[in-house]
């Protein structure tokens, strides 16, 4: 056993994991590391056991179990409060999954997509109309999903700068009083606008979720607020760090770059393989309800256990080269998604929002470069989502 290692610790450079996290890849594929209150939780390093683990009812996501992980002070009271979908376990979690999976199978996204081809198109006129430089975070990458999930919810997208900045401050905040007001603003707004809807239906996800299942009394307004505020946050905080990382790590990797120009039909494939190489959604958790053996050790009860998809998603026993970008090999099977039954729901919205952003981007603007040198360009510490903060563009 190696000596444990502090975690989350801040990346070194935006797209690999932290360079302390080393010690983690070699003692796998389980190890022990330390969070800020000292506790140690297990670590999974190994794509193997973490697709078992992940997929295994023992290990539960129910934040209100006292003996689950918490990795950052500020989150201390948020994990606490009831989360409904990826906080809950089955049943429960099944019967709420099952609501919202119409709303994001393949034939409903394909649908989408000249919608989002529609909202990227515009960004970018606005992004040529203005001329460089541009911002490509606030410009382009946060604005994308933002606007294309609240279409899909029935949320005015004119209240973005409200739950953009509330979404902000729940996620990264210094505090952990911040953190839960932030959450209470965004549960104060939904409910006051799904209350809204109840009188004067409109389009949408949650106008649907209103007809079919408030008024039969299937589902309660609180846990309808619930479901809005994850589905609000995490549709737009995930994909438009996906878009700026991916678009900074493009451009830091000019070959591939070139490989995906050359070969259109390769953009599905350089997707999976941005979503496991940049893996930003580094540190799933889950707390053990029994005993179980795995990889030559036991995971006791109240164990708690994360997942560092960084670590998981380059695991050379899983990927040749894993260190390496390379849009010619099958990234598929990595875990940025997460695995098992909390696997993401929305991640067929997500590749369609990825593929149509970047290849619209680099299509259209083809001289498309960092306006600053790559060292000076701020990106988010470790304990958050990981992306850029801001990318300054031009061409
Ligand atoms: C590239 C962008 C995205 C990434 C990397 C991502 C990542 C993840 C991961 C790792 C999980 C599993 C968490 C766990 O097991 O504890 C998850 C779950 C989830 N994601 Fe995403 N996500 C993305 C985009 C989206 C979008 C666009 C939506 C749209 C609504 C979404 C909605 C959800 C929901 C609702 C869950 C919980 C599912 C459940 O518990 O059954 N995600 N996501």
């Amino acid at each position: 056993m190696t000596e444990a290692v502090s975690f989350p610790q801040d990346r070194t450079c935006p797209y690999h994991p932290p360079t302390s996290y080393r010690p983690l890849r070699e003692a796998g594929p389980l190890a022990q590391v330390t969070f800020y209150d000292g506790r140690s939780v297990w670590a999974v390093t190994g794509h193997a056991e973490a697709r078992e683990l992940l997929a295994d009812q023992r290990l539960s996501s129910d934040r209100r179990n006292p003996a689950f992980p918490i990795p950052v002070a500020r989150f201390a009271s948020v994990q606490r409060t009831k989360t409904p979908l990826i906080g809950v376990d089955d049943p429960e979690h099944n019967t709420q999954r099952r609501m919202l999976i119409p709303s994001f199978t393949l034939k409903r996204i394909a649908a989408m997509r000249p919608e989002i081809q529609r909202i990227v198109d515009d960004l970018i006129d606005g992004m040529l109309e203005q001329g460089p430089p541009a911002e490509l975070v606030s410009a382009f990458a946060l604005p994308v999903p933002s606007m294309v999930i609240c279409s899909l919810l029935g949320v005015p997208y004119s209240d973005h700068e409200f739950f953009e900045e509330q979404s902000r401050r729940a996620l990264r905040s210094e505090t952990a009083e911040e953190s839960e007001d932030a959450r209470v603003q965004l549960e104060d707004y939904l409910g006051e606008l799904i209350a809204q809807k109840e009188k004067n239906p409109g389009e949408g996800l949650l106008d649907e979720l209103i007809e079919d299942r408030l008024r039969a009394g299937s589902l309660k307004h609180d846990e309808l607020v619930g479901l809005a505020l994850i589905l609000l946050v995490a549709g737009h905080e995930t994909t438009a760090n996906m878009i700026s990382l991916g678009t900074f790590a493009l451009l830091e990797h000019p070959e591939q770059l070139a490989k995906l120009r050359a070969d259109e039909n390769l953009m599905p494939a350089a997707v999976e393989e941005l979503l496991r190489f940049l893996s930003i959604a580094d540190g799933m958790l889950r707390v053990a309800t029994e005993d179980i053996e795995i990889g030559g050790r036991i995971i006791r009860a109240d164990d708690g256990v994360v997942f560092p998809t960084s670590v998981i998603n380059r695991d050379d026993s899983a990927y040749a080269s894993p260190d390496e970008l390379d849009f010619s090999r099958s990234a598929r099977h990595h875990v940025a998604f997460g695995y098992g039954i909390h696997q993401c729901l929305g991640q067929n919205l997500a590749r369609a929002e990825m593929e149509i952003a970047l290849r619209s981007l680099f299509t259209r603007i083809p001289d498309l470069r960092l306006a600053v040198p790559a060292a000076e360009i701020p990106f988010k510490p470790g304990d958050t989502l990981q992306g850029m903060i801001e990318l300054p563009l031009s061409w």
